[in-house]
């Protein structure tokens, strides 16, 4: 049998399916199924800053309601008591603790959001509540014109650091792939104290709805095609940085899953095959992975990992420019449609 096993944030995995973010990860007895599936560790659903803002603010118009009673009417009020008010950030320390007296598998915390400010200092919670490491999803949206490249990426390093300050457990940064130079942002992270990357988040662009002229929210799931982008830039970054790498956007199979280790990736995520088929998907693209890495008498996933990078690519040019021509040139249009 071929040894699967690798490292990720620091942390020793069986194999390198690690389901992402999502409401199976949310929710105990299928977080159950994909660990019996094979799941090598989880990311539980994000904690987002909104919520962590809401739940304070509410919190404290709970506090401040009771404190301004009015004498007899006062005692008719709720005396606080952290047992009956349950803000969002109490339902997910909860849920982590729970999940980890129930899983053997390590838990990965998700923090959400886009501001370096008090909303931050949770993070300790969560290690507090058994976290093995933090995953940092910062999904800005950078809508301000006036804002430069460089603001952008300080809001990310600076969000990071806040976090840093926080705990001591690894930290990695999901992140989108709208940067000028990815790889520079990257390694800046890394300089910044990021323990991983996991790449890319997708992003999600609303629709308009032609009669109503609303702009509607869309969530649509991946195709396998997606992970082709993350590939590419794991395969670049291999070997010029040291952060542990995932793969996130796109893997449905076995074969998807192989072609990210061989680019360089520690781990893979997978939620919307998962989503779509059931936590059984994971087991079967592990067999599938399994049985390729046999026929081909890989020893270990280690030997497979980064095989493929730009470093060790036997054409390299074949992830730059060069490709672009290529490709552009090579297109064939279909007899007929171009005259
Ligand atoms: C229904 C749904 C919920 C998700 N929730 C979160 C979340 O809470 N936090 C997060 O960082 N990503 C979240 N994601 C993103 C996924 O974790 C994953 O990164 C993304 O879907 C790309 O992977 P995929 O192509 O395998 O789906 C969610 C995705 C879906 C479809």
């Amino acid at each position: 049998m071929t040894d699967l096993s690798t490292e990720y944030l620091g942390l020793k995995l069986k194999n390198p399916l690690v389901p992402s973010s999502s409401p199976l990860t949310g929710n105990l007895d299928s977080a159950r199924q994909l660990e019996d599936e094979g799941a090598a560790a989880l990311v539980l659903p994000s904690l987002f800053e909104e919520s962590i803002r809401s739940s304070e603010e509410a919190a404290m118009r709970f506090l401040l309601e009771q404190e301004t009673g009015f004498g007899e009417a006062g005692s008719f009020l709720p005396v606080h008591d952290d047992r009956c008010f349950r803000t969002e950030l109490d339902e997910y320390l909860e849920k982590l603790q729970t999940f980890k007296q129930s899983l053997g598998i390590p838990v990965i915390a998700s923090l959400n959001g886009i501001s370096a400010e008090g909303w931050v200092t949770h993070a300790r919670q969560l290690q507090e509540a058994g976290a093995d490491a933090l995953e940092l999803n910062v999904y800005y949206v950078a809508t301000n014109i006036e804002e430069s490249s460089a603001q952008v990426e300080q809001r990310y390093i600076d969000l990071l650091k806040a976090v840093k300050q926080q705990v001591s457990i690894p930290v990695t940064m999901k992140l989108g792939s709208q940067f000028s130079s990815v790889g520079h942002f990257i390694r800046n992270l890394e300089a910044a104290g990021a323990d991983g990357v996991a790449l890319f988040n997708r992003f999600y662009q609303p629709d308009i709805a032609l009669f109503t002229r609303e702009v509607v929210p869309m969530l649509t799931l991946s195709s396998s095609y997606e992970s082709l982008l993350r590939v590419h830039w794991v395969a670049t970054l291999y070997g010029k940085v040291g952060l542990s790498l995932a793969v996130t956007g796109g893997v449905h199979s076995g074969s998807d899953a192989l072609k990210a280790l061989m680019a360089g990736a520690d781990v893979t995520h997978l939620c919307s095959i998962l989503l779509r088929e059931g936590p059984q998907k994971l087991g079967q693209i592990l067999r599938n992975m399994q049985n390729w890495l046999q026929e081909h008498e890989y020893e270990s996933v280690s030997q497979l990992k980064g095989s493929v990078s730009r470093e060790r690519a036997i054409d390299p040019s074949a992830y730059d420019r060069a490709n672009y021509v290529e490709v552009i040139k090579s297109h064939q249009t279909a007899t007929g449609v171009w005259r």
